[in-house]
């Protein structure tokens, strides 16, 4: 972390909250997961422009964008039109130890970054919930994860987030740009290669979308 930023208030970083076994049963669902809801690359808004992570959804609701129509949240899957498959119960419990809020989770994205993906400073902006935290967990290869403060090119600071870490975006931090600058590529052995050619890393973030 540079000298001259300061972390903003709700943001906590938990190292190793996922031990090996846990994250490989974290992988395995969501192995199991992209049997009905396989990743697929989606687009940016207006310009169509693909994405650099490859994305799949749990839960209730699942975040999408496309060309045609943005960012939003959809209870399908854009290309099989099935719903997205349920939360894992141990993200559910994540939830429930560091979300500070009453209601349950409403979606899971799950983003693969395969080596060379990286992910623009940006806030999440289309939930309704604001006042309860986006939870982060980091599966696979080491990644460079950058925060600054509500606006666009402020000062920042940066952490590596190994496999097994929990991000907690809560309280102020909820509004703050963030964004992976870049993976460390087979920095881990966790991702397997028949399901992820290519290895990478997986993030899982843990969202309420609606107000209860
Ligand atoms: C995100 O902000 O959607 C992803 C953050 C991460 O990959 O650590
Ligand atoms: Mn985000």
């Amino acid at each position: 972390m540079t000298a001259s930023y300061t972390l903003p208030d709700g943001f906590r970083y938990l190292p190793g909250h996922f031990d090996r076994p846990a994250q490989a049963a974290l992988i395995e669902a969501v192995v199991a997961a992209t049997r009905s809801a396989p990743f697929w690359r989606p687009a940016m808004p207006r310009t169509g422009q693909p994405l650099s992570v490859m994305m799949t959804n749990f839960g209730p609701l699942g975040w999408v964008t496309d060309q045609a129509k943005g960012y939003r949240y959809e209870p399908c899957h854009p290309q099989t039109g099935q719903a997205w498959p349920e939360i894992p119960p141990a993200l559910l419990q994540l939830w429930h130890e560091f979300a500070a809020h009453q209601a349950p989770p409403e979606a899971c994205l799950v983003n693969w970054y395969a080596p060379g993906s990286r992910m623009g400073m940006h806030i999440d902006w289309d939930e309704a919930a604001t006042d309860a935290a986006v939870l982060s967990v980091s599966l696979g290869d080491k990644a460079r994860f950058r925060i600054g403060g509500p606006q666009r090119g402020g000062k920042t600071g940066s952490i590596v987030v190994s496999s097994g870490d929990v991000v907690v975006l809560g309280g102020a931090a909820r509004r703050c740009y963030h964004g992976v600058d870049r993976i460390y590529p087979g920095t881990s052995t966790l991702l397997p290669e028949q399901h992820f050619p290519g290895g990478g890393r997986i993030n899982l973030t843990l969202r309420r979308v609606n107000r209860p």
